[in-house]
């Protein structure tokens, strides 16, 4: 009997109904750049973020005195404290705090996955960490891209299919899904050269024309901390 737990990617959050209901723990992944932001965060001491998935909730809590980032487009929202870069979070102000986080898409994603037992958050940023303690979880595990508006990219496929692969070569995990195969097959013909492979992606365009490419190769820089985000009662922690 094959006892072999699943490991899948789901491509967009537009896609995650399909995938729903069938997994225990959701990896949810923005390498560019929400989920790396939110490593980051930890990595500098954080106490918690909560992620929220419209700006009218993030208005909500900042009339209610949190510190709150907002970002939309790639763009810090007019009337909040800070947006999404890494870099924001690189500061004492930060040691310890309660933030309040909504983006475009990867605060959108941890809002759909946040019914399931249990959600973590993914980027290179903690790739070797998180794969090391996911092989120790004995769950159906779904990566969830954050994607672009609900379109499919390289960055979060790539880091979907790092997963995958190292899963896999536990012997512990199998992939199923055609997105999943592609996804790990993606990841082994870009990890040679990740920044290189995604030199064209649409959101690292988008990013560098908003001139915030000291941002795009902090997110593209693969182990830079071993923390593990975890989502508790509406708020990610570290494990
Ligand atoms: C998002 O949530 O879509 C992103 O992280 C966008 C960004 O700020 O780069």
């Amino acid at each position: 009997m094959d006892t072999r737990k699943n490991v899948e990617v789901c491509y967009t959050p537009g896609e995650y109904e399909y995938f729903k209901g069938e997994y225990d723990l959701i990896v949810v992944i923005d390498v560019l750049r929400a989920t790396s932001a939110i490593c980051a965060a930890f990595e500098n001491g954080i106490r918690s973020i909560i992620p929220v998935a419209t700006i009218e909730e993030a208005q909500d809590y900042k009339d209610r005195g949190f510190l709150v980032g907002a970002e939309r487009k790639g763009q810090i929202v007019e009337g909040f404290d800070f947006g999404n870069s890494p870099y924001s979070y690189m500061n004492e102000d930060f040691i310890g705090k309660d933030v309040v986080l909504s983006t475009t898409n990867g605060t959108k994603a941890l809002s759909i996955a946040s019914d399931a037992e249990t959600v973590v958050v993914g980027s290179l940023l903690n790739l070797d960490a998180l794969c090391e303690w996911l092989e120790n979880q004995d769950k159906n595990i779904l990566c969830l891209c954050s994607g672009w508006q609900d379109k499919f990219n390289l960055e979060d496929t790539i880091c979907a299919g790092a997963i995958c692969d190292y899963l896999i070569n536990t012997g512990k995990y199998t992939s199923n899904e055609d997105s999943s195969i592609a996804a790990k097959y993606l990841y082994l013909s870009a990890w040679v050269n990740p920044l290189g492979y995604l030199k064209s992606s649409s959101h690292r365009r988008r990013l560098k024309n908003l001139d915030l490419n000291e941002d795009i190769k902090y997110c593209l820089t693969p182990n830079q901390t071993r923390v593990v985000p975890i989502l508790r009662d509406g708020k990610l922690v570290k494990i």
